[in-house]
């Protein structure tokens, strides 16, 4: 059964948020084709990103990390409920994001938003940083977000998969420098280890199908 965590985006005082999160999961544990637990980033207190190196290396070295990482490691996909400030969402919810990246990948996500305004502008920020972050964003919220989610389960559960998106992002990130040519015979050793052949995104990084024949 598919794991959907509902985040709940705000974590001032007197957040309005936290009503609107539990009428989420209220609704939503209705369903019976999904597990929903609801993530409060109260419980998460992350300061302001200081790991050393980009999400996208997986190479977590605080414990604060790797207690966020494993938490939604373990969701297939989330429902976040957000806030709108200053037309778009929150600063804290932005940086939990942020923190990670493959265990956001190829995972659904469904919006819930709220504000004096309804929060739509929020949820358009969040598209774009979902697109960053290959979380397929869905309109049509609970009905999609379950769907979706069990999905793209078989994708996950590869090897092959996260070394792909680790050199796709790679690439993308050092493609102009000369740090990224000579982190090119790295990439490709990874992928020979985990795959049979690049990705989409790998011809960034000039990786070749004849980098693959052994
Ligand atoms: C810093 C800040 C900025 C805000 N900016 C907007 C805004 O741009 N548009 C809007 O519709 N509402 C805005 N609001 C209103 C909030 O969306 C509304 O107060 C909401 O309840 C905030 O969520 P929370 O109570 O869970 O923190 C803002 C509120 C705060 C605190």
């Amino acid at each position: 059964m598919s794991r959907i965590g509902i985040i709940l985006g705000s974590t001032r005082p007197n957040r309005n948020g936290e009503q609107v999160a539990h009428w989420v999961l209220e609704v939503a544990s209705r369903r019976r084709d999904a597990y929903f637990e609801l993530l409060d980033l109260r419980d998460y207190p992350l300061p302001h990103l200081d790991e050393p190196l980009p999400p996208s290396f997986g190479q977590y070295q605080n414990e604060h990390t790797r207690q966020w990482a494993a938490k939604i490691a373990s969701f297939d996909g989330f429902v976040i409920v957000t806030p709108e400030y200053n037309h778009g969402t929150s600063g804290v919810l932005k940086n939990a994001i942020d923190y990670l990246y493959a265990e956001w990948n190829n995972k659904a996500v469904g919006f819930v938003s709220y504000g004096s305004a309804g929060g739509a502008r929020a949820v358009e920020h969040l598209r774009l940083v979902a697109g960053e972050l290959n979380l397929p964003a869905l309109n049509t919220m609970l009905d999609q977000v379950v769907a979706w989610s069990a999905a793209l389960a078989p994708l996950r559960d590869t090897a092959v998969h996260a070394a792909k998106c680790a050199a796709s992002y790679s690439s993308r990130c050092f493609c102009a420098g000369s740090y990224g040519r000579a982190r090119r015979p790295v990439l490709i050793a990874r992928l020979r280890q985990n795959s049979d052949g690049p990705m989409v995104g790998a011809h960034d990084f000039d990786i070749r199908a004849e980098d693959f024949r052994h």
